[in-house]
């Protein structure tokens, strides 16, 4: 079975549109499971810890490992995470040392690589992640490949905005509190806040309005925030500004420079440019790394105007094929 094949039969997996395997969800136990047999065909030995990672260990230097995600976001695309676990079955398979690891979790905050940092197991020696630009960098560059320089800081909250809950056709528009205007104003204003410092970025995705009737003036809102900087000077300034409490703040993780060389060296030896750009999405490495374990992520190129967190999400087998090959290179230098 070819690598895009398995792509797809995780893609199928809860029957679309797009990604839908949810953390918690059957569809990423099932995707779990899948990924659980092409391990045991390709000879490694599988385990699942407390957390549910599902990690298959070569017989040799299994304390190497390489991998991402299974969960996705709903709606979401054909690579995001599940490249990684694809790919680093075939590179464990090919070399015949180190593990795979498929994380739990890491769409709703990485909660499966936290749990493993957390948790007092010995961690891997070294983290290597393949995974989809989910930007227009390498593309805008002519670039198959780009190795990561470190992973953003990042901080997700909610918070709540109460006004007066009334009806809809007999109160005036002057004599209203209405919850989701306010919210409104205040989703733009965040808005403005983070386009006023270099660098930051902030979303709110998830509106919750109470008591939710077409003929009800809104009572209540809750809103979702996701905010994020390089450094964490600029992303304690993007909090503070905005004004939430983060629910699990993660900082800035620089990837390691040995690693980093590396895969820049397997990249210059196939005669291709080795672009190193930031990574604004947060990942499984950026975890490890945080917690002491030296990481590095090697992106593949992603088309569309580097859409993702979409069906459109896309990369060519041709771009993913060198990847596969750059991350074995790296692994089999690494692991043997
Ligand atoms: C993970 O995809 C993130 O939200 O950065
Ligand atoms: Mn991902
Ligand atoms: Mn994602």
């Amino acid at each position: 079975m070819t690598l895009f094949e398995r792509l797809d039969e995780l893609y199928a997996i809860g029957g679309g549109p797009g990604a839908n395997r949810p953390h918690g969800s059957r569809e990423e136990d099932e995707a779990h499971e899948l990924a659980a047999g092409w391990m045991r065909e390709a000879g490694l030995e599988v385990e699942v810890d407390g957390a549910g990672n599902l990690v298959g260990h070569a017989v040799a230097r299994a304390d190497v490992w390489v991998g991402s995600h299974l969960d996705s976001v709903p709606q979401g695309g054909r690579f995001d995470g599940a490249l990684g676990v694809v790919a680093g079955i075939e590179a464990v398979a090919r070399v015949g040392s180190g593990s795979v690891v498929a994380f739990r979790g890491e769409e709703v905050g990485c909660v499966g690589s936290r749990a493993l940092c957390g948790g007092g197991d010995k961690l891997p020696s070294a983290f290597l992640e393949l995974h989809v630009e989910q930007g227009p960098v390498l593309a805008t560059a002519c670039a198959p490949l780009g190795v990561v320089t470190g992973i953003v800081g990042y901080a997700r909250g909610e918070l709540v905005v109460e006004g007066r809950a009334g009806h809809a056709g007999t109160t005036p528009m002057d004599g209203r509190d209405d919850a989701l205007v306010a919210a409104a104003g205040e989703i733009l204003r965040i808005r403005d806040v983070a386009a006023g410092i270099d660098g930051a970025v902030a979303t709110v995705g998830q509106l919750t309005v109470e008591p939710g009737g077409t003929n009800v003036i809104p009572g209540r809102v809750r809103y979702s925030v996701d905010a994020r900087a390089p450094d964490e000077e600029r992303l304690a300034e993007l909090i503070a500004a905005i004004g939430f409490e983060p629910s699990s703040p993660t900082g800035p993780a620089p990837m390691s420079p040995e690693l980093r060389s590396i895969l820049r060296e397997e990249i210059e030896g196939r005669v291709l440019p080795a672009v190193e750009l930031p990574s604004g999405a947060g990942h499984d490495a950026g975890i490890l790394a945080s917690a002491g374990v030296p990481s590095a992520m090697l992106f593949v190129r992603s088309l569309n105007g580097g859409v993702s967190h979409s069906p459109d999400e896309l990369s060519s087998e041709e771009d993913v094929a060198l990847a596969v090959e750059v991350l074995t290179a790296a692994l089999r230098r690494i692991a043997e």
